[in-house]
């Protein structure tokens, strides 16, 4: 019998699977492919539009037009997903939010228009208020309150809308109570059983929003904070209810959010559920290591890359995140 090999060095030695680019590769525990990114893309009114978002380098506002050519570039790099927000003009902003129900509001359109144009992806559209409301809140307003029960009866309305325009996931990210299962029972009623709910389902009141805020024009309006809705960043066991209750309810795919200052709810979640999970690599996440790349402190494609690595580790199926057109370039050319 041959005695076990002790578990210790010198016959261990760690970095032989580490001596080579090859050999590293064989052993690779998380990989990255196109298939894990869902695009967010800014929308803006107008025709032939790309206006600069000062808070994110290289991230663009779109008219709709070109929203169909980044729809088509998503296709050439096989990026599955286009997850469209809107800005809306602030003379369309009013309390209930009511734009957000037009049945030609900037999302249905480029939901109409990405549909016709480039039917092989999918469409993600963002369930919540805060793009349309002048408090720049993701729900009804009664004083200083935010009310859950109508928030949601509007919520239900916004999402049949989306679907209608062709949107393939419906997202919401409002945060109120019971908003899943109520989403659910609209879209069955209305003949839409077909059509995926993506919750937010741990979302936290997280300042890594501000530069979103800024892309669609909400940060200006918004009173206030969003703490009564939104999670508290120190808990944990709160998000593991969060998140059961949105399964509960009906949810196809479950995400967290922020993202890498939340990896553990990442994980925790993931093992948990054993859900299709996924993280929202959100506006401040990308504005830090863009900007920081843009000062030279940071080389940009390793940074993203690794971040990027970090939620599949932690075991995110996907992520949100506004470097998926670089990102899928550079997986295509490894
Ligand atoms: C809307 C919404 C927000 C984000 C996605 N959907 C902002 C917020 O809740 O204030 C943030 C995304 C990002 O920061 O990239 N409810």
């Amino acid at each position: 019998m041959t005695p076990p090999i002790p578990p210790a060095f010198p016959a261990i030695r760690m970095r032989r699977n580490r001596k080579s680019d090859w050999a590293r590769r064989m052993v690779r525990e998380s990989r990255l492919s196109p298939d894990d990114l869902i695009w967010p893309v800014f929308l803006v009114d107008g025709d032939n539009i790309r206006q600069p978002v000062a808070s994110m380098p290289h991230v663009e506002r779109l008219s709709v037009d070109q929203a169909v050519l980044a729809a088509k570039e998503a296709r050439e790099l096989g990026i599955p997903c286009i997850a469209p927000f809107p800005y809306t003009n602030p003379e369309l902003r009013d309390a209930e939010g009511s734009e957000a129900l037009k049945s030609d509001n900037l999302v249905s359109r480029a939901c109409r228009d990405i549909k016709d144009a480039v039917p092989e992806i999918g469409i993600l559209t963002d369930v919540a208020l805060d793009p349309y409301t002048s408090h720049g809140h993701d729900g009804l307003m009664d004083g200083d309150s935010i009310l859950n029960d109508e928030t949601v009866d509007i919520l239900c309305q916004q999402a049949i809308n989306q679907a209608k325009a062709g949107a393939d996931i419906i997202a919401p990210s409002d945060m109120m109570d019971g908003r899943v299962g109520a989403i659910r029972k609209a879209l069955d009623d209305s003949g839409f059983e077909d059509i995926q709910i993506m919750a937010y389902a741990a979302k936290y009141a997280s300042c890594f929003y501000g530069p979103f805020r800024d892309a669609v024009g909400s940060e200006s309006q918004l009173r206030g904070d969003k703490r009564t809705y939104q999670m508290d960043p120190g808990n944990s066991d709160e998000a593991m209810r969060e998140v059961a209750l949105d399964i509960a309810e009906g949810a196809d795919m479950v995400m967290v959010k922020p993202g890498l200052p939340y990896l553990d709810i990442v994980y925790r979640v993931k093992s948990t559920f054993g859900m299709p999970t996924f993280a929202y690599q959100v506006s401040g996440e990308y504005a830090m290591i863009a900007a920081a790349a843009q000062n030279s402190w940071l080389d940009h494609d390793r940074a993203m890359m690794e971040s990027l690595m970090s939620f599949k580790r932690a075991g995110a199926d996907g992520i949100l995140t506004y470097f998926a057109p670089a990102a899928a370039k550079s997986m295509l050319q490894d």
